[in-house]
């Protein structure tokens, strides 16, 4: 690699080329770095922060094998659009490590906010996030979200959708709060598999009608997907992304004892051993295209437990980001439920070519040289103890996982080798500048 990218691939390089450092690949996979295209660095929730910062959330994602995130800013009611950038950017320069983007999150679209985006999107902010759930914040109507769909589309954008029915939840809420059932199940119980499936089917007739590209951010069940496959018969373009939690976590989780199951707090929140296979089986054949993880982690002691007693005032949300490539590895090649090109594809490859990082998301040359060597055969125990996530439980306590990170380069410059942190350089992140969404997967 030269100035940071690929320059030539091949058996026997040495006899054209000349190196600083020759790094051995023996026994070991090689592959692109891993983006995750959905974190949640430094988000303020309910009067606190989620607990990774950009320092330390990119630290723990290149040890894990990712080499670029896409956050999100989120719009205040009320605030500008370019606000909210300025707010992320201050958060993630100087600090990041990982390269790294935003989804622009849109609450308020008006005169001002629509001026404002044809700049936005010309400083490599392509991708736009809407929530149908969390009234009074970042939930906005089905006319705001049809108005951002045209404006959006209109310059080769995408939108992206957090699709959960807030009528649904905010009625189970309050039946269980009448009965004074207010452990963390209640959360999970209040978030039903219909609310999903009926605010995803309602942004995709709404997609439709405005015939506008979108993107399902952290699916969660079968039946959503059941929902999303019956878009096929009108030949509509529904990108589908699930997390790593989803696949991996059953919703026994929640008959944990006392406020434990509070760690698995989240939204959408973990559903059944069914939904998981669903899962699988639709991201083999090719219906779920972006394994991300929502990384969005608060500690158990000190922030969770705010909800102790009252489920709706846990932070919602979990870690996820270190962990992903080595339990989608583990448990999807290793266990044969994918193959490793899917591996690659879902863990990186689409995410790039979804979200306009050209530069991103495959071993080619004049990409960047963002590379992970990866031993297929180590096993290693997860543990929040050697973790480098800012937080205090990891959701994959104890689980065994076959296939480690070794090495890992961002942009031609080792930050990990042999599993530890190699002058990672704060601050040397950069800004992940995107193009158009490409619609050809
Ligand atoms: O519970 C979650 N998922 N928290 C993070 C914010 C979101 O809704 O994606
Ligand atoms: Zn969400
Ligand atoms: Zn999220």
């Amino acid at each position: 690699m030269v100035d940071e990218k690929i320059v030539a691939i091949g058996d026997d390089l040495k006899k054209h080329h000349s190196f600083d450092e020759l790094i051995d690949a023996h026994r070991l996979l090689v592959f692109p770095g891993g983006i995750d295209p959905h974190t949640h660095m430094d988000l303020p929730v309910m009067g606190t922060h989620s607990s990774d910062d950009f320092e330390t959330g990119t630290i723990s994602a290149l040890h894990g094998g990712t080499t670029s995130i896409i956050d999100f800013a989120n719009q205040e009611k009320g605030g500008t659009l370019n606000d909210a950038l300025d707010i992320w950017k201050a958060k993630a320069s100087g600090k990041a490590i990982s390269d790294y983007g935003f989804h622009l999150t849109i609450t308020d679209l008006n005169e001002r906010t629509k001026k404002e985006i044809p700049a936005i999107f010309k400083s490599g902010i392509t991708s736009f996030k809407t929530f149908t759930a969390y009234r009074g914040s970042l939930m906005i109507d089905d006319k705001m979200m049809g108005e951002i769909m045209r404006e959006i589309k209109a310059l080769g954008g995408l939108v992206t959708v957090h699709a959960e029915d807030a009528d649904t939840i905010e009625d189970k809420i309050r039946e269980y709060k009448n009965a004074g059932l207010l452990t963390p199940k209640y959360h999970a119980l209040s978030h039903p598999i219909s609310a999903e499936v009926k605010a995803a089917s309602r942004v995709m007739d709404l997609a439709y009608q405005n015939e506008s590209g979108l993107y399902i951010v952290h699916t969660s069940a079968g039946d959503t997907l059941k929902a999303i496959q019956k878009n096929f018969d009108r030949r509509q373009r529904v990108f589908v992304e699930t997390c790593t939690q989803y696949l991996l976590l059953d919703d026994s989780v929640y008959d944990q004892p006392g406020f434990e199951s509070a760690k698995y707090v989240m939204s959408p929140p973990i559903r059944s051993i069914d939904d998981c296979k669903d899962l699988w089986y639709a991201l083999r054949a090719g219906l779920v295209h972006s394994v991300a993880t929502d990384h969005c982690p608060f500690h158990y002691k000190g922030q969770k437990d705010a909800g102790d007693g009252d489920f709706t005032k846990i932070p919602n949300g979990a870690p996820g980001v270190e962990n992903r490539m080595e339990l989608i590895y583990s448990e999807g090649v290793d266990k044969g439920r994918i193959t490793l090109e899917k591996f690659v594809e879902v863990t990186s490859t689409y995410a790039a070519r979804i979200f306009g990082m050209k530069n991103k998301g495959a071993l080619d040359i004049g990409k960047d040289a963002d590379i992970v060597l990866f031993d297929p055969s180590a096993l290693h125990t997860i543990s929040s103890s050697s973790s480098k996530q800012n937080v205090d439980y990891n959701l994959y306590e104890g689980q065994t996982v076959t296939g480690k990170v070794i090495t890992v380069l961002r942009r031609g410059k080792v930050v990990v080798r042999n599993g530890k942190a190699d002058q990672m350089e704060k601050g040397t992140g950069q800004f992940i500048k995107r193009d158009k969404f490409n619609f050809s997967l």
